[in-house]
């Protein structure tokens, strides 16, 4: 459930007109609304309160916008992060460094070291090598971190293959069968603390069974250590809870997530960690973009808007699909295709698709774009880095500005033997 919703024919974002907010901002523009925010967030939680003890650390990189973070600080959550540049996000965004989380397969020294100043809750190893240069590192500055190792499970998340992460051949984690040994070796160092296994399996997932059967390797591996007498207080179950982006689309709701959960991990006796992404934001957001024209085909005609793939990556990346809807529809439907203006076929974001009839200057929406939207925006093309604006009832505010080609162009240098 979103807050984008039709009034008078017009499509608003909560209480505001997205015609209002394209005049006064230009288009392509991602708008979020707040409203929607809170309620993901607040549904997913209260969701999980079956649990007894239970940790969220929302994935920074599927929407790191600062007002974002603010919302989710709110409203209780800490921060997975996978870089020092999310991590400074998520503090400036006011969540205690206790709430953060580290992953990701290379982290440098210099985040590490940035990272236990800071004071983090946990890093999640993906190796023993991290795991070794982590210890050393925190012994040599008299800290402990505090950390988990990342399994790979060896499960078939049933995903885009861009976006699984528990296959034996993706990068993550250490090998199923060598992680009691390297946690085992891993606790023995001075400067860590074991406390967790982390796994994540993938993303947009459509169906619970490859994360029941990732959570029940996870909580075997986990007897397994302690019986070993490792010490296990903590389990981090990861992201992945897939979202509809089609009309119609059936998806798991978090309470089915969290039955799931709760039955799993019934005898755990742990406090149990989550890294939600797309499920708190993906329908958060949308990408309100104009129709620059509409050319006629071979085929079908092409709507070029001025959204491009350096906007919403999502359909030229993983062939995903987000709705297409006119902003002021007249009722009457077309096939076509939508394309951006960016000089490769790649840039298109749908093909041969029943549409609202939209000419020139028409405004349109794609939706569930509030998650790996913006976040991986680029300037392809020297256009301009897009802009992102949160609704909050009948109020607005950009809350992150159109960066111009002007402003990119004058961060370069030409170098004197150029001269
Ligand atoms: N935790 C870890 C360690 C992750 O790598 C990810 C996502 C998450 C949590 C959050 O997953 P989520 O709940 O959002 O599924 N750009 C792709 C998605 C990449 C996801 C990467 N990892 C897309 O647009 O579909």
């Amino acid at each position: 459930m979103d807050h984008f919703v039709y009034r008078d024919g017009v499509l608003h974002a909560e209480d505001m007109a997205l015609p209002q907010i394209a005049k006064a901002v230009g288009t392509p523009v991602y708008v979020y609304s707040r409203a929607t925010l809170t309620r993901h967030a607040r549904v997913f939680r209260d969701a999980l309160s079956v649990l007894p003890s239970v940790q969220l650390a929302f994935a920074v990189k599927s929407n790191p916008n600062l007002s974002v973070l603010k919302v989710l600080a709110a409203e209780g959550f800490g921060a997975d992060v996978v870089s020092g540049g999310e991590m400074d996000r998520a503090l400036a965004a006011g969540i205690a460094p206790a709430g953060v989380v580290f992953s990701g397969v290379g982290k440098t020294a210099a985040e590490m070291c940035r990272a236990l100043e800071a004071g983090i809750g946990q890093f999640n190893l993906e190796s023993e090598e991290e795991g070794q240069e982590l210890a050393e590192i925190a012994a040599g500055m008299g800290k402990v971190a505090v950390c988990a190792l990342r399994i790979n499970p060896d499960v078939d998340a049933g995903t885009h293959g861009k976006i699984s992460t528990g296959k034996a051949e993706n990068k993550f984690g250490v090998p199923y069968d060598r992680a009691a040994g390297i946690y085992a070796r891993l606790a023995a160092l001075p400067g860590l603390q074991m406390r967790a296994l982390a796994l994540h399996i993938g993303s947009q997932l459509s169906s619970l069974d490859p994360l029941e059967a990732a959570f029940g390797k996870a909580g075997a591996l986990m007897r397994k250590i302690r019986e070993g007498g490792g010490t296990v207080t903590h389990m981090d179950l990861g992201g992945g809870v897939g979202v509809p982006y089609k009309t119609g689309d059936l998806f798991p709701q978090p309470a089915d997530y969290a039955a799931m959960v709760a039955r799993v991990t019934a005898e755990w006796d742990v406090t149990l960690m989550f890294e939600p992404g797309r499920v708190i934001t993906g329908n958060v957001g949308i990408l309100l973009t104009e129709v620059v024209r509409v050319k006629e085909g071979a085929g079908h005609p092409w709507v070029v808007v001025d959204a491009a793939m350096n906007d919403l990556a999502r359909p030229a990346m993983y062939d995903a699909w987000h709705d297409f809807s006119a902003v002021v529809p007249t009722g009457a439907r077309m096939t076509a295709n939508i394309v951006g203006p960016i000089c490769e076929s790649s840039d298109t974001f749908a093909l041969a698709r029943e549409i609202d009839v939209v000419m020139r200057g028409d405004l349109a929406v794609f939706r569930t774009a509030g998650a790996y939207g913006a976040t991986m925006a680029s300037t392809y093309n020297s256009r301009p880095m897009v802009p992102e604006v949160m609704v909050d009832g009948d109020k607005w505010a950009v809350v992150a500005d159109r960066i111009a080609p002007a402003t990119i162009l004058s961060a370069e240098r030409v170098p004197a033997f150029l001269l």
